[in-house]
């Protein structure tokens, strides 16, 4: 497919209506989330919740029941529309501009290969092209990747993009040099921390609620930590609430560090230029 074709299927793809049946799913969303956290789960009890909710509101029972069934059997489907929607919306409710962290880890490290899991609509894939970074981003939802990729074309950008859930991305081993998870969970850590080329970081910025107490350190205590930071500050997304955020940048040691840790003094056996990077 030539460039300009795949551009055009692309836009396509963006432009195509959102799913009509799923339209209930984004006012269920922001109620379920909005519930005090011990009401969140289990998932059926969140569904008699809302079931009770709709009937007192006078929804029909044949309409409680579609819904229902959306929830307990396309719950994936229903979140990639929710995040199409919210991404390519024409008063956007997140921050459009890269994030803040990730510009400030940029400034002091050379270009290389990066991995933007979970992307969205792109701000961060975008930022780090532009910053000369052969950049790669995937997400599920296919509008939002479709529209970082109009956006890199317009910009005369190269990103390389995938539709996927991170359970289905071939991260690879010792690929990277930078893994960003910008407002997305981290769903296996041992894959990220195998994806890592020695020397390379992991950059996380996320609400502190998705973890228990210093989970994102444990998740990652395989890396060495080079800034943590847990503090309430604006979101860039939930609203743009102020509420508690960490951020991680976390480096994979080269093999050199890691043998300088273990070998504490050099011989003739082992010279200290042996161990230079
Ligand atoms: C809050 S948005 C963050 C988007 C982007 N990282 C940013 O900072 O602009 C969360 C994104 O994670 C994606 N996502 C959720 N679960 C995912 C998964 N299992 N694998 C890959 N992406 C996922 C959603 O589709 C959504 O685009």
């Amino acid at each position: 497919m030539t460039r300009r074709v795949a551009v055009f299927a692309l836009t396509a793809v963006l432009l195509a209506a959102q799913i009509p049946s799923f339209n209930f799913y984004p006012e269920f969303r922001r109620w379920w989330f909005a519930l005090p956290a011990e009401q969140r789960r289990p998932l059926d009890a969140v569904i008699d919740r809302y079931q009770q909710r709709l009937g007192s509101e006078g929804v029909s029972a044949d309409e409680i029941a579609r819904r229902v069934n959306l929830i307990r059997t396309r719950r994936q489907e229903l979140e990639n529309d929710f995040w199409d929607r919210y991404f390519t919306t024409d008063k956007p409710e997140f921050n459009t501009a890269p994030n803040s962290f990730l510009v400030s880890v940029l400034d002091h490290r050379r270009p290389g290969r990066a991995l933007d899991v979970g992307m969205g609509e792109g701000r961060n894939t975008l930022y780090l092209a532009k910053q000369g970074w052969d950049v790669s981003g995937f997400d599920p939802a296919a509008k939002a990747v479709a529209l970082a990729e109009k956006r890199a074309n317009e910009l005369g950008l190269k990103i390389h993009t995938q539709v996927a859930l991170d359970k289905d991305f071939d991260f690879g081993h010792e690929q990277w040099d930078l893994i960003l998870l910008s407002w997305m969970p981290v769903n296996d850590s041992a894959r990220i921390v195998s994806a890592l080329r020695p020397g390379g970081v992991l950059v996380f910025e996320g609400p502190e609620a998705w973890f228990p107490p210093n989970g994102l350190l444990k998740d990652f205590a395989a890396l060495r930590v080079v800034h943590y930071e847990d503090k309430v500050r604006q979101a860039d997304f939930f609203e743009r609430k102020e509420i508690p955020v960490v951020r991680l940048l976390a480096e994979k040691q080269s093999r050199v560090a890691l043998l300088r840790r273990y070998v504490p003094a050099c011989s003739t056996r082992l010279p200290c230029s042996s161990l230079r990077p």
